[in-house]
């Protein structure tokens, strides 16, 4: 069977696009390949997190991993600093990576650029550390959004210097980006990417969002003064990020959803919309509920990492191996 793996960083609470973009695909594919699935948490405290509050975030991601279909029957679910490993070879990684590279980094360079002060090393070189997340396990697949194809394409740069330099050692990823709703945007600002960074903003729905609030922030999602329902995310962002919006939770195509509201309003689609955004997160919402005060949490954790270490240990004694590292076989 292939091996798919992904994680997600819950620097604040888990959004909708979290969701739609990459959670809901690994409740998809954990029947068809070998799934891991872990909490970046290491990736968290690249920018400073209060202690309290990242462990809530941390306790409920993982419960909404959980709530949202993952079965730790089908896929190896962990919290990333359970096994140090990844942290091991983020550091032989990032000695195989070149500061030109990391500079190149989206996310890196948009921040640079704005004049941020205070951006730590641990942001700087966290794509080395994601390269690592993945070749660790010699991932065949790593499903993202849009944002992070980015970083997937380093990781294949990086096992292909690797395995030039030292001889063959990791299995080179792809990164694997739906159709649709690869990148959800922002409901109050259609021209950004929805984000968990977004306190208090209006344009991020969370999965944990109250429902009323949730119905709320898609009745006031900013549209235009066109007033047509198309697909045009450059005429028409708001209504074309709806549009995806509701595709992706009905799973339907983006053809049949224009079509089935092509003749109405703008305010009758977004309660449409609102709709379809309520019945998912009540439904998450109710299963999140039921486990995030059971010990069943604490017993899937342990249960992944044990799984987890087993294979990254082994992993990476080849690495220190084939780098030199070791003077006695282990
Ligand atoms: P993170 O936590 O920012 O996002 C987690 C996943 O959600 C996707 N995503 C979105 N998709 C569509 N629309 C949006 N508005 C949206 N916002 C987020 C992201 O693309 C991502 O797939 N560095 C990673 C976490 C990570 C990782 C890994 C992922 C660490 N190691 C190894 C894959 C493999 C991150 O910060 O994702």
């Amino acid at each position: 069977m292939e091996r798919m793996l992904s994680g997600i960083k819950p620097s604040g609470q888990l959004t909708l696009g979290n969701y739609i973009g990459a959670l809901r695909n690994f409740v998809k594919y954990q029947d068809d390949y070998e799934m891991i699935v872990f909490i970046a948490n290491l990736h968290c405290i690249t920018v400073y997190q209060d202690p309290k509050e990242l462990r809530k975030n941390l306790k409920d991601a993982v419960a909404l991993y959980l709530a949202c279909g993952l079965d730790p029957e089908k896929a190896i679910i962990f919290l990333q600093s359970d096994v140090m490993e990844h942290a091991q070879l983020g550091h032989i990684l990032c000695c195989n990576t070149y500061m030109g590279e990391l500079n190149r980094m989206t996310q890196y360079k948009d921040k640079a650029s704005k004049g941020e002060t205070g951006l730590t090393a641990g942001f700087y070189v966290y794509p080395t550390l994601m390269a690592a997340d993945i070749l660790i396990y010699d991932a065949d697949y790593v499903p993202v959004g849009e944002d992070q194809k980015q970083h997937v394409e380093l990781a294949r740069d990086i096992a292909n210097r690797f395995n030039n330099r030292y001889s063959e050692t990791f299995r080179v990823p792809e990164p694997v980006v739906q159709k649709v709703g690869a990148r959800i945007m922002s409901l109050s600002d259609p021209n950004k990417k929805m984000s968990k960074s977004d306190h208090g903003d209006k344009g991020c729905i969370y999965l944990l969002d109250d429902l009323n609030v949730a119905r709320k922030k898609v009745m006031s999602a900013v549209t235009d003064s066109i007033g047509m329902i198309n697909f045009d995310p450059v005429n028409q962002p708001g209504i074309s990020n709806l549009i995806q919006i509701m595709a992706s939770l009905n799973g339907e195509s983006i053809e049949k959803v224009v079509e089935k509201y092509k003749d109405c309003g703008y305010g009758e689609f977004k309660k449409a919309v609102a709709d379809v955004v309520c019945d998912t997160l009540s439904k998450i919402q109710e299963r999140y509920h039921e486990i995030i005060n059971s010990n069943e949490l604490e017993k899937v954790l342990e249960e992944g990492a044990k799984k987890a270490s087993y294979l990254a240990h082994k992993k990476l004694l080849k690495v220190q191996r084939k780098v030199g590292l070791d003077i006695f076989k282990k």
